[in-house]
């Protein structure tokens, strides 16, 4: 079957490798009916997160269709629409048990590896390094999903592909950080980033309850995006000081929940920006934590932050003190989608949530390095390019 596959920092190659098979009784095999870049590929994709080998296949926010049913399989047949969290849970350790799906115990069959370069065990999620378990990633046609029971999830008949192929991760991380953030009515609640997880968070935080959201990009059409789709104000960063204008829309206070959906590859107009990224180079540090630094000093005193971006390992420069003396809630999480992915199925059916418009380009596997060149400079308005592997290749037909 065709993949697409990292083949060193910045290449990606599209390839023919083995079909998946039936490993263990949980398992399903899925075709593939789309599966769409995410911000966290291109920390893979550049080279920021190790454990990658040559030919590992990419992907990990992905719907599909049943096509092979292992024998403990109870809740899912040959011929099922289903979308996947990116996340792999067990569904019986401790950590499942309590929702903490991305912690799961027994998702990550590496987890020595993690352990070895991070000083944790992270758990376990499709085509994201050896060190989240060396699964074979979804942008291709046919991808193995283990503990299929927890994992997987019916469509609602009312809900298109293209809609659902987000409550895989982008929507499910989104809600997660306006949930565990700890958004209530009344509050005002900034998020920095406005790609389709920042947007999903800024959609979440309105639905529990927000009196004003307000979202933080540079880019002009993720911005408008954002403001039509997700009916957030926004600040574009490069045009003003954030912090001060975060005072000024909240009588002087801050925001009482402030969420971060950039990670460790934030872009800044300041000076900082030519500290971080030397250092990220010569890795002295591994993340550019940016917006973390300017959410912690925008939060109100005794706010939360809420950390959704990507980190691997260590930063410089961190506020600490204003974590401390502001009498900050700072928590972070991967998604915990097995616990939030059908309400959120339920939420798009019922119309409170838009996700389809996320998809500024549909593109064959064999686009695969073309497509995540355009994602990762954000050319020609990409917000996410999304691979479907029944397009006929380039100069060919179907
Ligand atoms: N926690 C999780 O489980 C989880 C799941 C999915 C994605 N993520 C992470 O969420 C982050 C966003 O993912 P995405 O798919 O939306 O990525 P994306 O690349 O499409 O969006 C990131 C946005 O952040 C903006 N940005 C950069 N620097 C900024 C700054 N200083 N202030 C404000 N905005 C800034 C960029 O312009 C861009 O629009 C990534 O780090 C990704 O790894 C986490
Ligand atoms: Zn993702
Ligand atoms: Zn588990």
């Amino acid at each position: 079957m065709k993949a697409i596959c990292w083949q060193g920092v910045n290449k990606l190659s599209t390839e023919n490798v083995p079909d998946p098979e039936l490993r263990n009784e949980q398992d399903v095999i899925l075709k593939v009916r789309y599966s769409t870049t995410c911000g966290s590929d291109l920390h893979l994709v550049g080279g920021y997160i190790p454990a990658m080998e040559a030919g590992d296949v990419l992907g990990h926010e992905f719907l599909g269709e049943v096509v092979e049913v292992g024998s403990g399989v109870r809740k899912h047949k040959v011929g099922d629409r289903v979308v996947v969290s990116s996340f792999i849970g067990c569904g019986r350790c401790w950590y499942c048990a309590n929702d903490l799906w991305s912690l799961c115990d027994n998702g990550n069959t590496n987890p020595g590896i993690g352990s070895a370069l991070f000083g944790y065990e992270p758990g376990g999620v499709f085509g994201y390094s050896h060190a989240l378990g060396g699964y074979r990633g979804s942008h291709a046609e046919y991808v193995r999903v283990p503990f299929a029971d927890h994992g997987a999830f019916p469509v609602p008949d009312g809900v298109d592909d293209r809609s659902a192929l987000f409550a895989s991760d982008a929507l499910p991380t989104g809600w997660m950080g306006a949930d565990l953030g700890g958004v209530r009515p009344g509050d005002v609640v900034a998020v920095w980033g406005c790609g389709a997880v920042g947007q999903m968070a800024a959609r979440a935080a309105m639905l529990l309850g927000a009196e004003r959201v307000i979202s933080i990009d540079r880019y002009p059409e993720r911005l408008a995006m954002t403001e039509r789709h997700v009916g957030s104000e926004t600040i574009d960063y490069t045009a003003t000081d954030v912090g001060a204008e975060l005072r000024e829309r909240t009588g002087g206070r801050g925001p009482d929940v402030c969420i971060e959906a950039v990670g460790m590859e934030a872009h800044s107009p300041g000076v900082e920006y030519a500290y971080d990224q030397v250092k990220q180079q010569l890795r002295l540090q591994s993340d550019r934590p940016t917006a973390v630094r300017e959410a912690i000093y925008a939060c109100r005193k005794g706010g939360t932050v809420f950390v959704l971006g990507v980190f691997g390992g260590v930063v410089d420069k961190f506020p600490l003190g204003a974590v401390m003396n502001k009498g900050l809630t700072l928590r972070g999480a991967q998604q915990h989608g097995q616990r939030y992915i059908p309400m959120l199925l339920d939420r798009i059916a019922a119309g409170e949530i838009s996700t389809r418009h996320l998809i500024t380009h549909e593109l064959p596997l064999e686009e695969g390095a073309r497509g995540y060149e355009m994602f990762k400079q954000k050319q020609e308005g990409c917000v996410r390019a999304v691979f479907d592997p029944a397009l006929a290749a380039p100069g060919t037909t179907s």
